[in-house]
């Protein structure tokens, strides 16, 4: 397996956790608990920001390949990348029931539940196809020559569109996230 697509898949690993705790925080609110507004708003920069930063970057790019090798799977592109619309789509709503919740205006508890949730399957299905469809697809069609330069890329400090930085912070901040669920 490619080293990009190991990193792809323990990305989609570090989200499952996430969204994994967020199920729990749900349930913990239906039963009747506060919401624990400084968890959600931490995990939310987390799936606001790491796709966007250190995730996306490296699936545009591999897609981008793909369709240099193989424009037949030009249309694919276009639908992995409207799904990268559809869940920042999802998200926002998540987020402005959220803030409004918080803000103390009066937002039934299934309301926010259900946002939250359309959000967390939608993603959970669109990583189940990515692993399925996407990433097997690209270990089929790329050549050495186009991992090498995918490569090149993440690893380079200096690329504006690679969030290395980000990564590394993304990854520390994961970690403080898991510890805290632990507790
Ligand atoms: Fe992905």
């Amino acid at each position: 397996m490619s080293q990009v697509i190991a990193k792809l898949l323990e990305d989609h690993r570090r989200m499952t956790v996430l969204l994994d705790m967020l199920e729990r925080e749900i349930s913990h609110y239906l039963a009747g608990f506060a919401l624990n507004h400084f968890l959600i708003e931490t995990i939310l920069d987390y799936l606001t920001n790491f796709p966007r930063k250190c995730h996306h970057p490296v699936e545009n790019l591999i897609l981008r390949r793909m369709t240099i090798r193989s424009p037949a799977h030009a249309p694919y592109l276009r639908e992995i990348i409207a799904e990268h619309e559809r869940l920042k789509y999802l998200l926002d709503i998540f987020i402005t029931t959220f803030e409004q919740e918080k803000s103390g205006q009066v937002i039934r508890p299934y309301r926010l539940a259900k946002d939250i949730r359309s959000y967390m399957e939608y993603l959970r299905w669109h990583m189940e196809r990515e692993e399925s469809l996407f990433f097997p697809a690209a270990e089929k069609i790329l050549f050495q020559s186009d991992w090498d330069i995918i490569e090149t890329r993440m690893n380079d400090k200096g690329d504006p569109i690679f969030g290395r930085e980000a990564d590394r912070q993304y990854r520390a901040l994961h970690k403080v996230l898991v510890d805290w669920g632990e507790k």
